[in-house]
């Protein structure tokens, strides 16, 4: 395959909750949040940003830097979505202004959505070159207040142009994949908060590391010495410190040779944004391309993708040379640095505030937001408004 990934952007929210406030709240040691589980900042949204707003924000630089006419996919892959049945797609549609002659649709896996939907994308564009495909993966990650899960929310997108001739990543053909009906992690219809059974969801998630990377080995031939670094799905951090135990003891490597060297760059994002399901994976590729030292240009990149329930995939993929000067860098190290900190209460005010169930027409507050906001709800249609 030649197509691949040919700009990357991330966008979170501008609001974060410090782990050792929570730890605090909850009465335990904030090392089991920051050492345990390798996390500190949780980005929180405002009753005004959801998937729509944060995908079309991290979309909007793209489509600076290409012909949005060109444009003719979009796939928006979310576990979060916000109508049953309309695509979160076609609002980002319209507040992109992209061409009619276009195919939007949404994608659903739990947290693996994204990955198909790179997939699929990079498979169509392949056969349509000039054309290009936007991938957006958004997703608000909650859990009930108190429960072991809630210092792993987080919320945030990445956006990806895919077109035949990327500037960032070529994709290769060999993928590894694992499905099978279990229920480690899973929202009913009825309700906004996810339910997971936690150690469960962890073990299944090391399994489907072995499973894939077998088929994966078994398709391509390949070795972990064949790769420089590796990008998995990131929950927590930590879960990546395991994955690479586990990859090491299924591929029959040193764990001391193949260690957190190739993971590292992989995971300062996430330690400051928590759980973004569907845009996790790619946040650490876009944290590793944005903070590793040394060039990889020409250096093959691994990717473990995970969706509870659960679908798995291990592929690879190679770096463009020259694809630093294509990398939005300065723009999320600025997201990072214009954050605005709340308080325990804030945050519990925030996280009740839904948006009503009862089908009122209802306006929400103006918060701090990207360009674009979730303005309320009139006749029960979403209202989205550009900023500015
Ligand atoms: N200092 C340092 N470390 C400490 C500590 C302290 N004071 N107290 C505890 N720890 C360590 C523990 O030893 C443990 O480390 P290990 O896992 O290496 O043993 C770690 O902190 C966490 O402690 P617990 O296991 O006791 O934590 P918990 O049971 O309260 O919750 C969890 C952990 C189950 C992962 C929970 O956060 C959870 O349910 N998360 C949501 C589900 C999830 O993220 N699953 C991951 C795989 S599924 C997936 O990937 C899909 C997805 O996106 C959800």
């Amino acid at each position: 395959m030649k197509a691949g990934i040919d700009l990357i952007s991330f966008y979170t929210t501008k609001y974060y909750l410090d782990l050792k406030t929570l730890a605090e709240a909850r009465g335990v040691d904030a090392d089991k949040f920051h050492i345990g589980l390798g996390q500190h900042r949780m980005s929180v949204p405002p009753p005004d940003e959801d998937i729509v707003t944060m995908g079309a924000s991290a979309a909007l630089p793209l489509m600076e830097r290409i012909d949005p006419e060109s444009v003719e996919l979009v796939l928006f892959a979310t576990e979060s979505g916000v109508d049953q049945s309309k695509a979160a797609g076609l609002f980002v549609h319209e507040l992109l202004q992209l061409p009619s002659r276009c195919r939007v649709l949404e994608v659903k896996e739990a947290c693996y959505s994204g990955t198909a939907a790179l997939r699929f994308a990079a498979s169509e564009m392949e056969r349509r070159p000039g054309r290009n495909a936007l991938v957006i993966c958004s997703d608000v990650a909650r859990y009930d207040l108190g429960s072991p899960g809630e210092p792993t929310q987080g919320c945030g997108a990445v956006a990806m142009v895919v077109n035949s001739t990327p500037r960032i990543l070529e994709l290769e053909d060999a993928c590894g994949l694992h499905a099978e009906d279990v229920m480690d992690f899973w929202r009913p219809n009825y309700r906004d908060e996810a339910l997971v059974d936690g150690k469960y969801s962890a073990k299944v998630y090391l399994t489907t590391v072995a499973r894939t990377w077998e088929h994966y080995a078994e398709e391509s031939g390949r070795s972990l010495a064949d790769f420089s670094r590796i990008c998995y799905h990131l929950p927590f951090t930590n879960m990546a410190r395991k994955a690479q135990v586990q990859l090491c003891r299924s591929a029959g490597a040193n764990a001391r040779d193949y260690g957190n060297a190739m993971i590292d760059e992989s995971l300062g994002y996430n330690s400051q944004t928590g759980n973004c399901y569907t845009a996790s994976l790619y946040e650490g590729f876009a944290c590793m391309l944005d903070t590793a030292e040394e060039d990889l240009s020409e250096s093959r990149i691994g990717f473990f993708s995970y969706g509870s329930g659960c679908m798995g995939e291990f592929f690879s993929g190679i770096v463009k040379p020259g694809y630093r000067q294509h990398l939005l860098t300065d723009r999320h190290a600025a997201l990072f640095s214009d954050r605005t900190e709340l308080s325990y209460q804030s945050y519990e005010d925030i996280f009740n505030l839904k948006v009503p169930a009862d089908g009122w027409d209802y306006v929400f507050a103006e918060y701090r937001t990207g360009p674009f906001r979730f303005g309320g709800v009139s006749g029960h249609k979403r209202i989205y408004e550009k900023m500015g």
